[in-house]
């Protein structure tokens, strides 16, 4: 596929996807919902890619959104299709990726756009982010999956505030709430992300992989998280990855993965 909206780069195991249409603040539209989700689905199957990186092209925006001028005119039908199939093809594809994804937030991060950087499984803000849902300004709701990601993460009264005020807060006060996990100048917000995912890419990918879906087990619908980091658990001690790793250590070596 020719990508017209994102970029994507790999280099030492790191694949860096970027939403290029800054013109339009990288406002989401459905051909870049589809691009995004053929490239995370390319790159789930690319034994290369162990850390994925999402950001947004140019100094101003992570995404504003998503495409307002696209969907002005949508009726009932579309609006609930247009929320659905952009959750199942790109949010939680994201957040049910075995391949840990970092949102390097450098911008606005607006409706869609946080929605997108709730859904990875780990967010880094420049200092210049301003973030909110915005939604009901426009006399709609959040439909990408904020209504759900932004109480799991900053709790139930401060995502009412910002849904029902449209607001928009700022990096000190997204970190202050548990938004984001770190805020770092504009300069070197890809570099900071790099050493998270260098950091990641010393363990075992098949292990973080179980990892991701045990945590998200406490948020999946008639899903027991115990039960299923149980069963993770017991699975990891029939993985080449799980010898490796503490034949490794008695050793007194550094472990080498393959991920299986
Ligand atoms: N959908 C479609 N286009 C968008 C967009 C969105 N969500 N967000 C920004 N754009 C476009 C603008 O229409 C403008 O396009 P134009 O130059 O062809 O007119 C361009 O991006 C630049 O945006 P502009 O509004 O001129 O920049 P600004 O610096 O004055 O304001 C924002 C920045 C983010 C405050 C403002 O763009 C905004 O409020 N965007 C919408 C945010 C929103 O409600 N998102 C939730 C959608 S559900």
């Amino acid at each position: 596929m020719i990508y017209e909206n994102i970029l994507t780069a790999t280099d030492n195991n790191i694949t860096t996807i970027t939403i290029n249409r800054p013109t339009k603040l990288n406002a989401l539209n459905k051909k870049t919902i589809d691009e995004l989700h053929h490239i995370f689905s390319a790159v789930a199957k690319d034994k290369q890619t162990k850390v994925i990186l999402l950001t947004g092209s140019g100094e101003k925006a992570f995404v504003a959104g998503a495409d307002i001028a696209e969907f002005a005119n949508f009726s009932v039908e579309e609006g609930v299709q247009l929320a659905a199939s952009g959750q199942e093809k790109l949010f939680n594809f994201i957040e049910n990726s075995k391949i840990p994804v970092i949102a390097a937030v450098n911008g606005f991060a607006l409706g869609g756009g946080l929605e997108l950087a709730m859904a990875c499984h780990i967010r880094v803000a420049s200092d210049n982010v301003r973030m909110g849902l915005p939604e009901v300004s426009l006399g709609v709701i959040p439909g990408y999956g904020g209504t759900q990601r932004l109480p799991q993460l900053v709790g139930k009264g401060r995502a009412m505030e910002m849904i029902m005020t449209a607001g928009m807060i700022n990096a000190e006060e997204a970190h202050r709430t548990g938004l984001v996990n770190h805020v770092v100048a504009q300069a070197d917000l890809i570099e900071f992300c790099t050493d998270i995912a260098k950091k990641m890419m010393k363990n075992s990918p098949m292990a973080i992989g179980m990892a991701i879906k045990a945590v998200n087990a406490n948020f999946t619908e008639g899903e027991n998280g115990f039960d299923t980091e149980i069963k993770s658990f017991g699975k990891c001690f029939g993985t080449a990855d799980f010898k490796e790793g503490t034949t490794a250590f008695l050793e007194k070596r550094k472990a080498v993965f393959v991920g299986e």
